[in-house]
């Protein structure tokens, strides 16, 4: 369905509300997500972006139905990934010589993916794309989310197109941020910016920072997942600023996994500790077995400190544990503050085998981890509390 956002100015995505993990199995998105592609006439007419491959053909098709496909002059690919290219083999066998403008590592990821010679137009940051009465304005933003990602200013209607940046995995029959719940979209929009944004956080700082230093106006931030922010377009900017300088929460979370409920009595002793000497902080718990991966690292990433907790198995640690250790590392979170513990029958290993995880993972360790022996008794519950007031102390 093409909806309109302004005067000239229209959204030709797909809100696919049935997707329930994106990225193969990596995302988990509760609320389904858009793919969203936008149509903007002038005295030329631009496309910019697409929609995810399955939905190529109904893509192509309802720009013909809009009367679009024959109009369009220009394509603009901010990113390569397929959630945002999948239809341009369908859409650029039916208008093969309209130029695409993308940034030069778009050309090698868009070549590198469909293995076409299509009209490329590499850019850079600054160069610009006459429409007529206005311009597109290129601004180049690797690693958000990839290498070749850039964003596309629009002058007059004053709408920056941030592609995966402001994003979120949210379906929604609603175009705009301020007719959606407010609840729901700060909880998918910091989802994604935990799970996806982390690890390039000095480049979001930077990338706002030469945004801001441009001067132009931003009337609207038209992103490729999710709502458009048309009230108030700079609460979204201010809120990255936030999260990519350290952000932490008044929160401790604790996650690990159990076999015979050791391990989880004991999380449960060190959280009562928490509460005890610090009642203000929330605490949090999730067995990873059975919690959501996303939602944990959106916690993780709110939280100032965490616990991460194991039985030992194998000399070492239970795959869901393991599992999450590898996520968080490849997030590359700061200033955050840590500790291990875990129960075990006979070799123990588990407890310095998250310590060193968490160490390579950037925590800071404030504390030797607890580690008791099978199912804790009273006096090992004891310990735990213990180990929990200190954990609190430590922050
Ligand atoms: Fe929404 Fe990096 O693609």
């Amino acid at each position: 369905m093409i909806k309109k956002i302004t005067d000239g100015i229209h959204w030709t995505g797909k809100t696919d509300w049935e997707i329930r993990t994106f990225h193969g199995e990596e995302y988990s998105t509760h609320r389904g997500s858009s793919y969203n592609s936008y149509i903007v006439e002038d005295e030329k007419t631009v496309l910019i972006d697409t929609v995810w491959k399955p939905f190529g053909k109904e893509f192509v098709h309802q720009l013909r139905k809009g009367g679009y496909l024959e109009k369009i002059d220009f394509v603009i690919a901010n990113h390569a990934e397929i959630d945002h290219s999948g239809a341009l083999p369908e859409l650029m066998r039916e208008i093969p010589d309209v130029p695409v403008y993308c940034t030069k590592n778009g050309v090698k990821s868009l070549t590198g993916h469909y293995h076409q010679d299509w009209n490329f137009i590499p850019v850079k940051t600054g160069d610009r794309l006459n429409l007529g009465k206005n311009e597109i304005i290129f601004i180049e933003a690797p690693m958000l989310h990839w290498p070749d990602s850039m964003f596309s200013y629009l002058s007059g209607s004053n709408i920056l197109f941030s592609n995966d940046a402001f994003g979120q995995h949210y379906a929604t029959e609603h175009l705009f941020n301020d007719l959606v719940d407010q609840a729901e979209l700060f909880q998918e929009a910091v989802k994604y910016y935990a799970n996806i944004l982390t690890p390039f956080s000095p480049l979001v700082l930077k990338k706002i920072d030469e945004l801001i230093g441009l001067g132009v106006p931003v009337d609207m931030i038209c992103p490729s997942h999710g709502v458009i922010w048309r009230k108030n377009p700079m609460q979204i900017v201010e809120q990255y600023q936030k999260w990519a300088d350290n952000y932490a929460e008044n929160q401790i979370t604790l996650l690990y996994d159990t076999m015979w409920n050791g391990t989880s009595r004991l999380a449960e002793a060190i959280a009562e500790g928490i509460r005890q000497r610090r009642p203000d902080i929330t605490v949090k718990l999730f067995n990873l077995s059975h919690s959501d991966k996303n939602d944990v690292i959106t916690e993780v990433f709110r939280s100032k400190g965490i616990l991460v907790g194991s039985p030992t198995i194998n000399r070492g640690i239970l795959t869901a544990v393991a599992g999450m250790m590898e996520e968080i590392r490849g997030l590359q979170f700061k200033n955050k503050s840590a500790a291990a513990f875990g129960t075990y029958g006979w070799s123990g290993e588990s407890v310095h085998r998250i310590e060193d995880l968490l160490k390579n993972a950037g925590f800071t360790v404030v504390q030797e981890g607890i580690k008791v022996t099978w199912n804790p008794d009273e006096n090992a519950l004891s310990q735990g509390r213990d180990f929990g007031r200190r954990f609190a102390e430590a922050l």
